[in-house]
């Protein structure tokens, strides 16, 4: 059983991230467990808390909760053409203390999306410029990039739309292939 890790960039109660991810999380099979791992109680990154102690309790859940994944998986919006912070502040969080980093070598994923049609290209774009130096193993393709997401949404806040739904398919067989050959 291999346990993958959902993060999800936004932190809004209707988000369609959160929507996705947990869309994904339901995908989860006798061989694939996909568990959302929440971000938004971690306090902004402060070197202090590593250098002076203690560390935030909530850094350590984080930090131990992402170190017990066999992958990574970001499911995330775009804010001004870039990461939102808070997911930014969930990796740098996991990347301390200095040689501590509890990414490195997790093979990675991300799906960005966007109720605009750039998909979040920015943000998952500026996601694997992070990525490379946390030495996270990103899939490359196919990449995911889900535009005018808005309409795959019921009003029950679940994604519901066959494309999507068949694309996701497609990127989670492609996701799983890469943590199993990793794991070889
Ligand atoms: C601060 C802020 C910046 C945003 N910047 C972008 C952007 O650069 N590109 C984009 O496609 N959408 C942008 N949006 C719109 C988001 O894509 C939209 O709010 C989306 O619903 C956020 O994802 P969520 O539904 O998971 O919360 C921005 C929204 C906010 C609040």
């Amino acid at each position: 059983m291999k346990k993958i890790g959902i993060f999800a960039g936004s932190l809004r109660k209707a988000s369609f991230n959160k929507s996705i991810a947990r869309y994904v999380k339901k995908q989860s099979s006798d061989t694939f467990n996909y568990e959302i791992i929440e971000i938004g109680d971690l306090p902004l990154y402060n070197q202090d808390y590593d250098d002076e102690g203690p560390a935030p309790v909530a850094y350590e859940k984080f930090r131990a909760a992402v170190k017990a994944t066999d992958g990574v998986l970001f499911i995330t919006p775009e804010y001004n053409r870039s990461v939102p912070a808070v997911l930014k502040n969930a990796l740098d969080v996991g990347s301390r203390p200095y040689g501590q980093n509890v990414w490195a070598g997790k093979p990675g994923g991300i799906i960005s999306s966007s109720p605009g049609n750039i998909s979040g290209f920015g943000a998952n774009h500026h996601l694997r410029q992070s990525l490379v130096f946390l030495d996270v193993l990103t899939l490359q393709q196919p990449e995911a990039y889900l535009a005018h997401i808005a309409d795959s949404i019921n009003k029950d806040g679940e994604l519901h739309d066959p494309k999507v739904e068949a694309f996701l398919s497609d990127f989670l067989k492609a996701y799983e292939a890469w943590v199993l050959k990793l794991s070889e």
